[in-house]
């Protein structure tokens, strides 16, 4: 994928990426302080926000082959499990779930698949916003800061899970990131964010 000359005014930032790429089959790092735009950024990766002007060039991945972990993830009024299968049903994949099982008790939700999703913590609401990104195999995952609520053990689980699926599938990941150092070793790339901008570190 190639961001070229992409401009957005959001509020006081001011959004501009010269030309920012995202080699396929990399995990990337998209570092910064609040507020500098990378939000906003994956937003616009995702169509989900228009651009003022620029191009966000696919290089060949189709929209559907995309998938976002939002910082505040929406979670559809129904229980945990059916959440987790409303992706593969709206693509009309088979169900394992067998699969689905295995992967809710790896991450701890098996016990309570049957709850209201918006009953759930904020931990349990990414664990749940994970499982549901992965389950159906997108070629690129973008993640919002999805890895910021969890347990230091959590933590580890989702990173070996990223780089499990990663060496899988070769699939491509941008990862928000304020926690720097403790990301730093998942990422093949790291791109640094400042007030809207990709700076050089
Ligand atoms: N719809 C909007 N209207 C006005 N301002 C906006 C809008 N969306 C974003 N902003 C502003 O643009 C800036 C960038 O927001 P963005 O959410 O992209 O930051 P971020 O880097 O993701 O921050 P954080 O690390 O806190 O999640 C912020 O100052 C935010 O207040
Ligand atoms: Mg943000």
């Amino acid at each position: 994928m190639r961001i070229t000359e992409l401009r957005k005014k959001v509020g006081k930032t001011d959004l501009y990426i010269e030309d920012l790429k995202i080699e396929s089959g990399m995990i990337h790092g998209l570092v910064g302080p609040n507020g500098c735009g990378k939000t906003t950024l994956l937003k616009l990766i995702m169509g989900i926000t228009e651009p003022d002007s620029g191009t966000v060039d696919l290089e060949g991945l189709e929209p559907t082959d995309i998938t976002m972990m939002s910082q505040r993830p929406y979670l559809m009024h129904a229980n945990v499990y059916d959440n987790i299968v409303y992706p593969l049903k709206i693509m009309g994949e088979k169900i394992d779930v067998k699969k689905i099982d295995e992967l809710l008790e790896r991450v701890g939700l098996l016990d309570i698949k049957d709850q209201y999703a918006g009953s759930l913590s904020s931990g349990e609401r990414q664990k749940l916003s994970f499982l549901r990104a992965i389950v159906f195999k997108p070629k690129m995952i973008l993640m919002d800061e999805t890895l910021s609520n969890l347990d230091q053990e959590s933590e580890a689980l989702f990173k070996e899970m990223i780089l499990e699926r990663h060496r899988e599938d070769g699939s491509t990941w941008l990862i928000v990131s304020h926690q720097w150092d403790e990301m730093n070793d998942l990422f093949d790339r790291v791109h640094h964010m400042e007030k809207g901008r990709i700076v050089e570190k």
